[in-house]
């Protein structure tokens, strides 16, 4: 008997190893596993043990290892390059761009689970990967599906709370309002003020979580029936999956949109940690403020036009282009254009970033699905033109450290083409998306009880003297 035992565990322990894959970074097992394994939160179960005590001997074998020098340019330049946070989930490389535990967007695109063979990635899958840094079968994902439409009843109150709002208020601010009447339903909160032990925190964080993520939808695309459709609202269809049901509530039943807000959906979700709807969102959830609460603070820096609202920006930009020179605009009419926005003191939004040097590959993929569902699309034969001329004028500028383009230069484009054409909704598009890398962080943020997050900050008399004393 126990013979068979250790064959069996060898045998398993090998297939295991076959899966593995070399190139993954922290994807440690490509599995397929069998149905007993598709309840994904025993999964997180199992896996938490193992992370806290990774943490724990990481902390207490290298807690002084120094990890770089704190220059006065950071203190005041934003905190650019300076390490200060955990994050799990994704990390981004200045010129590779985001890996999702450590898989690269095409790697994503060739290892997630699909809905059509060979297309885009299934939400469902990303958020799997996120939560447990492993590839889900394609069980798993639909098991996961099946969850959260189960989860997506949104109550009544939170309609009405839109609802309260004027019909012309921003997008962002009816879903964010969304998502603050939502957070009446909090089981973190409800399991805290019961006392729940530190050790416990997770699960009702995960429950959070995992509600935020199924409900945001019905209340995002709420958002946009009401504002752009005289509030016919579409009910949810419970056989398709989260992108394409998404889609369906918006009112687009194109399979070609379903498999672009799918393609949306996962490449929007996650960006590592610094960025300021993720920051927001962990610093928040530091203070043990709930999913809710501390998801609504990441909305809220989202919509800045620096962050999220980029993606409104480049279309209404886009647009302008066209009323003033036309679809045919030549290059010469595209650089006067580009210098006058400039010169006018503004940004050309869609290009630049805080970390990435190259062209973000959440870019590129925008760009080979365009090329594959929509090539002749006027807009998108703007953007790229777009793309020729602004990185060459962003370095003549000498002070862009990022002359190439970002997420936000492409996706408006595609939705346009699509027929969502409400640029002002699109960073509730984003929104939703981050919902699945910020609430499977935060799910980690209380698995491994991360502190509260307290950084030290002085004063412009601190650094002056500080400088004085060392020079
Ligand atoms: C994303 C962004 C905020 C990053 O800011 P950053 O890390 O401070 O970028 P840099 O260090 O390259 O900025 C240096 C200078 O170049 C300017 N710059 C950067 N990107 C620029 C752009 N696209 N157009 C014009 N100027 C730009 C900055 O405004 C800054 O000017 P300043 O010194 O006069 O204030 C910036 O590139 C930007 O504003 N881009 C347009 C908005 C956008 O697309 N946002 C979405 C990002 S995913």
């Amino acid at each position: 008997m126990a013979f068979f035992r250790s064959v069996a565990a060898l045998s398993k322990l090998r297939s295991r190893l076959a899966q593995q894959s070399t190139t993954l970074g922290s994807v440690r097992w490509l599995q397929v596993q069998s149905s007993s394994d598709l309840d994904l939160r025993s999964q997180l179960q199992d896996l938490i043990p193992e992370q806290q005590e990774r943490l724990k001997k990481l902390k207490s074998e290298h807690g002084k290892v120094q990890l770089g020098n704190i220059t006065v340019d950071m203190v005041i330049g934003g905190m650019r390059g300076m390490i200060g946070l955990l994050w799990e989930t994704s990390l981004l490389d200045a010129d590779e761009g985001i890996r999702f535990r450590g898989l690269s967007i095409p790697e994503c695109q060739k290892l997630l689970p699909s809905a059509v063979k060979g297309g885009e990635p299934l939400p469902e899958g990303l958020l799997w990967l996120l939560l447990t840094g492993k590839v889900p079968s394609e069980e798993q994902t639909d098991a996961l599906s099946k969850e959260l439409r189960s989860r997506s009843k949104v109550p009544d109150h939170v309609f009405k709370a839109i609802n309260a709002l004027p019909v012309a208020a921003h997008p962002m601010t009816q879903f964010a309002t969304g998502v603050m009447a939502l957070q009446v339903e909090s089981e973190f909160q409800k399991a805290y003020d019961k006392g729940m032990p530190k050790a416990k925190f997770w699960e009702p964080t995960y429950e959070d979580c995992m509600n935020l993520v199924a409900r945001l939808p019905v209340v995002a695309s709420y958002v946009y029936r009401r504002i752009y459709k005289d509030g016919k609202v579409i009910p949810a269809d419970d056989s398709l999956d989260y992108g394409a049901n998404f889609s369906h509530m918006l009112g687009f039943d194109d399979p070609k949109m379903q498999e672009l807000m799918r393609l949306y959906v996962t490449i929007h979700s996650d960006h590592e940690g610094g960025n300021v709807s993720a920051h927001t969102g962990h610093l928040v959830a530091s203070a043990l403020s709930d999913p809710y609460l501390s998801f609504a603070a990441a909305l809220n820096g989202l919509a800045g036009p620096l962050h999220g609202l980029a993606n409104q920006e480049v279309l209404l930009w886009i647009k302008s282009v066209v009323e003033e020179c036309g679809e045919n605009i030549t290059t010469n009419q595209l650089k006067d254009y580009v210098w006058k926005t400039l010169n006018s003191g503004k940004v050309v939004p869609g290009f630049g970033h805080g970390v990435l040097r190259k062209t973000d590959p959440r870019y590129t993929c925008q760009r080979e699905f365009a090329l594959k569902h929509l090539p002749d699309d006027p807009l998108f034969q703007l953007v790229s033109k777009l793309y020729e001329v602004v990185p060459p004028i962003l370095t003549e500028l000498g002070k862009v450290k990022n002359p190439w383009p970002n997420v936000d230069a492409h996706s408006g484009v595609l939705l346009n083409h699509f027929g969502l054409t409400e640029a002002r909704y699109f960073t509730v598009l984003f929104g939703v998306s981050r919902s699945i890398g910020i609430g499977s962080q935060l799910v980690w943020d209380r698995a491994l009880g991360l502190p509260l997050e307290r950084p030290k900050s002085v004063t412009m008399d601190w650094l002056e003297n500080y400088c004085k004393n060392v020079a």
